[in-house]
């Protein structure tokens, strides 16, 4: 209800001008404007809106709170078509004005949903097209793994929320640069390019790919000599100031680990469909002197005990530790990195992004190191006054018993045994379904539905907690088909859009609950002329229209705050909201203008649950 909210709050705006035209002049002569601070309404009895405004105008206009209301309400009222809009305003309390919106307005709202597949939700790239100005990209740094270790359940929760994040912004219509930071330089190089010389020789002699088999066993050998052997430890310093030269040897050598790397990580992105490009750590490899440079340039520099460093301001939390950009040795640390990827990310292309938001995904762990560097980022003058910079920071993975995620014998968990584990249990539940309903499916059908409803609750699971809070990992519980998990979405999903399909047998309504954009692609004049004269009566329908028509706000809360868990949490309430007027209202029984505007509500249902889910990289499914 963006649309109505905004129309709202610009016949609020012509209101107070008329009402307050001195006061509001003079508003406008400081540059800002009387604001009637429209809102939600906090309760639903109050009806959709409220506006607040009078009571913070009181001092300014030197009035009562409720004659300003009243005054506002009366200028509302007497403009062209507020009353096809609004029902009477009512003034409540001190001062506060709740609005409702007209049930004809709100049916036309859902008309026009069901024929658009944004399903409400505004284009950020139309939006800046009609205003004639260009719309920067965004850039999502997520997943980054390190070449050679291990991908821990850290990172696979940074690769599934990032993922979801990049979705909506891209469904909003911004270019969503998906940057995959993988840690590929550093001086762990030396000892991995060493042992490889001495155990695989021959996979740097030849042209075709060597497969160095298990990278994180490799990467294991390697420091256990490394750890022992003093000689071998002394070839690894040397080689890494051979690599650091640009050693043909030493940077096949590297090319080769990267590349064994490369395709581990990449066969778990593709499982979990998720799309990244690499920009590794090595990119930044020859910008880094030159922030060196910029901050010695713009007085930030200190040399401490022999080290570059920037001592950060005070932040009214907590002191920060200084950021150190240059080593006493002269090498570069994780932070220059990250500070020569802000200044590329925003600076203008052929040598930058020209991006407007930068979002890092990672655990919190890595906090203050954010702070830290957007700090001097700032401080150096990177960041356009437009620009922002934001860590999207989660908590930790625990198991069951509240400690760190471990296997039964207690090693740490390998994200493909993780994966497979989630399908196999959800194998074993379809099947056991499958024996009490009695139904036989074929072995295809099988595969097909464990694998997605597996993956999904693994991604749900992972989404669906405020990513802030550590969370628990438990495959029982986000594979149950009861209570806020992917199964329980999935399942409401097919149901929903086999009553909408039911209802459309008889040529009523189009398929809905196609996988694939199918559901999107409908004879669109049909459907005018089908729902032009949607009628709601009972308080379970009106309950279910308000709630459809909140799906583009919450979209707009997620990109905003960047909190996919908003999204899950509507779903699921819409399921539950369905659920009620479903259990008390008859829809395929109903007389046939009821039946219409019901199957009506069926199928939008069904198209924003798929829509939502698609946005949390949740591939939906027909039966299941
Ligand atoms: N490779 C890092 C890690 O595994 C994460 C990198 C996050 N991105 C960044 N720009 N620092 O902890």
């Amino acid at each position: 209800m963006l649309s109505i909210l905004h129309e709202l709050n610009d016949r609020l705006k012509v209101a107070l001008g008329q009402a307050f035209p001195a006061a509001a002049a003079a508003a406008e002569a400081e540059g800002s404007a009387l604001d009637a601070q429209l809102g939600p309404a906090s309760k639903p009895e109050f009806g959709d809106f409220q506006a607040n405004g009078a009571l913070a105008l009181a001092k300014r206009l030197g009035m009562q709170p409720r004659v300003i209301a009243t005054a506002l309400v009366e200028k509302l009222e007497a403009a062209a078509g507020f009353s096809d809009l609004c029902e009477r305003p009512q003034i409540a309390g001190p001062g506060f004005i709740n609005l409702t919106i007209k049930p004809e307005r709100l049916a036309a709202e859902v008309a026009s949903r069901l024929q658009d597949p944004r399903l409400g939700v505004s284009s950020a790239a139309e939006e800046s097209e009609a205003q004639g100005r260009g719309l920067a990209p965004v850039i999502v740094d997520f997943s980054s793994p390190n070449i050679a270790k291990e991908m821990h359940v850290g990172h696979l929760r940074s690769t599934i929320i990032g993922d979801s994040l990049a979705r909506v912004l891209e469904f909003r219509g911004y270019q969503v640069l998906r940057l995959n930071h993988v840690g590929d330089w550093g001086t762990q190089f030396g000892m991995l390019i060493t042992h490889l010389k001495q155990v695989a020789p021959e996979a740097l002699s030849t042209a075709d790919a060597v497969d160095l088999g298990d990278l994180v066993a490799f990467y294991r050998q390697a420091k256990q000599r490394f750890d022992s052997d003093e000689a071998f430890q002394s070839t690894a310093r040397e080689e890494v100031v051979r690599l650091q030269g640009g050693d043909p040897v030493s940077l096949k050598a590297w090319h080769l680990l990267c590349a064994q790397s490369r395709r581990e990580f990449q066969q778990l992105y593709d499982r979990l469909d998720i799309s990244l490009n690499e920009r590794g750590e090595s990119f930044y490899n020859p910008l880094l002197a030159a922030v060196v440079a910029d901050l010695e340039a713009s007085g930030l520099l200190v040399s401490d005990g022999g080290a570059q460093c920037v001592f950060l301001e005070e932040s009214s939390a907590h002191k920060l530790p200084p950021v150190i950009v240059q080593k006493s040795d002269g090498g570069f640390n994780y932070a220059t990195t990250d500070l020569a990827a802000i200044r590329y990310r925003f600076a203008a292309p052929p040598a930058g992004d020209a991006a407007r938001r930068v979002i890092y995904v990672t655990d919190a762990g890595q906090a203050s190191h954010f702070a830290g560097v957007f700090q001097v980022a700032r401080r150096a003058g990177w960041i356009p006054a437009d620009g922002r910079l934001e860590h999207v920071p989660f908590g930790l993975v625990q198991g069951e018993d509240g400690k760190k995620l471990k296997t039964r014998s207690g090693d740490t968990v390998r994200l493909k045994d993780l994966l497979d584990e989630a399908v196999e249990r959800s194998e074993a539940d379809l099947r056991r379904r499958l024996q009490e309903e009695q139904r036989s499916e074929s072995e295809e059908f099988i595969q097909q539905v464990a694998n997605t409803v597996g993956l999904a609750a693994v991604k749900y699971a992972d989404l669906s907690q405020n990513r802030i809070t550590n969370y628990q990992f438990s495959f029982a519980r986000m594979l149950a088909l009861q209570g806020n998990t992917a199964p329980y979405l999935l399942y409401a999903l097919v149901r929903i859009a086999g009553i909408a399909r039911k209802g459309g047998d008889a040529g009523v309504i189009g398929d809905a609950g196609n996988t694939g954009d199918a559901g999107n692609t409908r004879d669109s004049n049909q459907i005018t002329g089908l729902f032009s004269k949607l009628q709601f009566h009972e308080p379970q329908e009106w309950a279910l229209v308000r709630h459809l028509l909140g799906f583009d706000a919450v979209i707009a809360e997620v990109e905003e705050e960047l909190l996919p868990n908003r999204l899950c949490s509507y779903l699921f309430e819409l399921s539950q909201v369905f659920n009620r007027f479903y259990d008390q209202v008859p829809v395929l029984k109903a007389p046939p203008e009821a039946r219409n505007s019901r199957l009506a509500l069926c199928r939008l249902t069904a198209d924003t649950l798929k829509l939502g889910l698609g946005l949390l990289g949740i591939p939906t499914l027909e039966r299941m």
